[in-house]
């Protein structure tokens, strides 16, 4: 089955697209991580009472949801090579762009998890569910004592804390990456990561760099 995804998906890989499943994750996620981004700010100005625990709840709903699609769009990374293209040959550059591929991919997790360990040390509040629907539980942390339960929030929050910061930095900056590519550049990247258009013309029309290796570290 594995060998039949790969060679579905190196239909899109080697004419330098990422396969419909890769753009489904990216611009999903992408999505996902802005709204939650700006609703985690805004949940920290909702007033005291009701209303902010369920922003709270919502912003906690969306985060696993978040934490759920990185570890299926992590596996499906592993399993399916990204594809090769004209941002693979640009020396420096290149390696910026891949830590931060890497470091997303640290914020994708690392954020929901610090998230969870902060709902579950605040003690019994309200329940959590992925994406609202599928009940989540909470860490037994309410089982340690209240030293250590407040040590836990306040690393974990430290840590959400960082990791905000590293991705409202860095996603302009990706972003703004990827239009220069594309529109200074003249570069296939961006195009690669946006839905195909079928070219009855032209098919195959792009298609210029090998296949990425299996198992390659790229991210
Ligand atoms: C990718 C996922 C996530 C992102 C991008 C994110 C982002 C944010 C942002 C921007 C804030 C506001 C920070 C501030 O006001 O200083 C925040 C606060 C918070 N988030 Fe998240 N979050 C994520 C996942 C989660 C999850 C899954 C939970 C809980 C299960 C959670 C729980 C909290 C809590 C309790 C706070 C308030 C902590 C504080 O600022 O003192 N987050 N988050
Ligand atoms: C929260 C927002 C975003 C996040 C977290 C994000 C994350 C990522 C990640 C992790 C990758 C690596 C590919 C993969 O592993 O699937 C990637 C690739 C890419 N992203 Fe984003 N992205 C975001 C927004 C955007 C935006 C707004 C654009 C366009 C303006 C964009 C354009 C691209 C392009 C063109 C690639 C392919 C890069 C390459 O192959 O070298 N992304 N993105």
């Amino acid at each position: 089955m594995i060998e039949g995804l790969r060679r579905w998906a190196r239909r899109h890989t080697e004419q330098s697209r990422y396969s419909p499943i890769g753009i489904a994750f990216h611009w999903t996620m992408a999505a996902l991580v802005i709204f939650q981004l700006g609703w985690g700010w805004y949940a920290g100005l909702v007033a005291a009472g009701g209303n902010k625990l369920l922003a709270y709840q919502i912003h906690g709903d969306v985060g696993l949801l978040i934490l759920v699609l990185a570890v299926l769009r992590l596996a499906w990374r592993t399993i399916i090579p990204g594809p090769v293209n004209d941002a693979d040959t640009q020396g420096w550059q290149t390696k910026i762009a891949y830590v931060t591929h890497y470091i997303f991919y640290l914020c994708f997790f690392g954020l929901p998890l610090s998230g969870w360990a902060m709902w579950s040390a605040l003690g019994p509040n309200a329940p959590l569910a992925v994406g609202g629907i599928v009940p989540w539980p909470a860490l037994p942390f309410d089982r340690l004592p209240t030293g250590l339960q407040w040590a836990i929030m306040d690393y974990a929050e430290d840590v959400h804390h960082l990791l905000i910061l590293l991705l409202t930095a860095l996603v302009p900056l990706h972003a703004a990456a990827a239009l220069k590519h594309h529109f200074w550049d003249r570069h296939d990247v961006l195009r690669g990561m946006l839905p195909e258009i079928p070219d009855a013309k032209q098919p195959g029309r792009g298609k210029r760099h090998a296949p990425r290796p299996i198992g390659s570290p790229q991210a």
